[in-house]
């Protein structure tokens, strides 16, 4: 049930990623939001171009569908170079990474993507990569072994993660640029599904696009996935125009409510607010009475709920707030961490 969710952050495999790639900003002039990264980026791009070297090496952090992969596509084409993607689970012996790094053209980016997962054998070869476009290969083995140096046309690396503190501090330390995505407010998601409409050649009124941009949960990918949604419900059931009535009916249809949440987030906060009375609780008993896994509900569930203020994680465990309760219909009976003192 969790990977099919409408709101699901993480993209739904190769069609999606399809329809997406057309969505894609281009360059960082169509970049929308993360102000003080595009400022990193365009000066430091500009100084590379300046010097007609390659750019600096980034680290993209953040949590999914908030344009990692995208970021990584501008840098290339604003660079005039091409971008080679890999990621870190397939990269899995160091002549992997030979051959990804050997077939780039000069300034060309190389993008790996979870490169949390990257093999402890793999991360060694990167470093002297990395500082002096240099990878040490071991030819012979035994009394012959001896290692030859390949000396490596200039490049950047672009690594990105979901999962930042599984990064060695050695590899971490050998980025130039390291920057955390954060979520969008509804003011970016606006001119984002804005130019998505157009570019899809949707009709709509503004504020139809205004709600939707309020039940994105902060993520562009989440967006332009309802943005598809609410003009398939247009099409069949309206004019194909995108209007308030449409948008509130096709999200009603798929249980989104109006801060974006769905009937799983509504059944975690429920569970908390009844059966464990508001919680502290800890996360297994939660996935237990749930029928769910404990892994995708601390994946894919807590993520927003904590970001909006509706959950919070103490040390004993998972507690509602006011306003999580409140989301669901309940009243918080039990006396909040806070009101604990009043008691003392
Ligand atoms: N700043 C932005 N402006 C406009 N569209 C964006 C922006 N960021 C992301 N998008 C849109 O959201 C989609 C998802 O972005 P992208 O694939 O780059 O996310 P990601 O961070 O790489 O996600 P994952 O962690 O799942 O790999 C893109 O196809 C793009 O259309
Ligand atoms: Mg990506």
């Amino acid at each position: 049930m969790t990977t099919e969710r409408l709101i699901s952050p993480t993209s739904r495999g190769p069609e999606e990623e399809q329809i997406s790639f057309s969505l894609r900003p281009r360059s960082l002039d169509e970049f929308v939001g993360q102000a003080d990264l595009l400022t990193r980026i365009s000066i430091a791009v500009r100084a590379a171009r300046q010097r007609s070297e390659s750019m600096e090496h980034v680290l993209l952090h953040g949590p999914p569908g908030l344009g990692k992969t995208t970021l990584a596509h501008v840098i290339a084409s604003e660079m005039g170079a091409r971008v080679h993607v890999t990621s870190g689970p397939a990269l899995t012996r160091g002549s992997d990474l030979v051959g990804a790094l050997t077939r780039l053209e000069p300034n060309d980016v190389l993008f790996i993507d979870e490169i949390h997962r990257l093999p402890a054998a793999v991360e060694e070869f990167i470093y002297p990569a990395m500082e002096d476009c240099r990878i040490d290969v071991a030819v012979d083995s035994g009394m012959h072994a001896r290692t030859v140096s390949i000396t490596l046309k200039p490049f950047t690396l672009i690594g990105a993660t979901t999962r930042a503190g599984m990064l060695t501090a050695p590899l971490r330390s050998r980025f130039g640029i390291a920057h955390h995505l954060k979520h969008y407010d509804s003011e970016d998601l606006l001119t984002i599904l804005r130019r998505s409409a157009s570019l899809l050649e949707i009709e709509f009124e503004l504020d139809a696009l205004r709600t939707i941009s309020r039940r994105s949960r902060g993520t562009p990918r989440i967006a332009n996935r309802l943005l598809r949604r609410v003009r398939d419900y247009a099409q069949v059931k309206g004019s194909g125009r995108i209007e308030a009535r449409i948008v509130d009916e096709a999200l009603a249809l798929e249980g989104v409510d109006h801060m974006g949440l769905d009937e799983l987030d509504r059944a975690y906060l429920r569970v908390i607010g009844t059966t464990y009375r508001g919680g502290p609780v800890g996360l297994e008993a939660v996935a237990a009475s749930m029928g769910e896994d404990s892994g995708a509900l601390e994946g894919v569930v807590e993520p927003y709920l904590l970001q909006i203020g509706h959950l919070a994680r103490t040390r004993r465990g998972r507690q509602l707030t006011h306003d999580g309760a409140n989301h669901v219909g309940l009243e918080l009976q039990t006396p909040t961490a806070t009101d604990d003192s009043l008691f003392e």
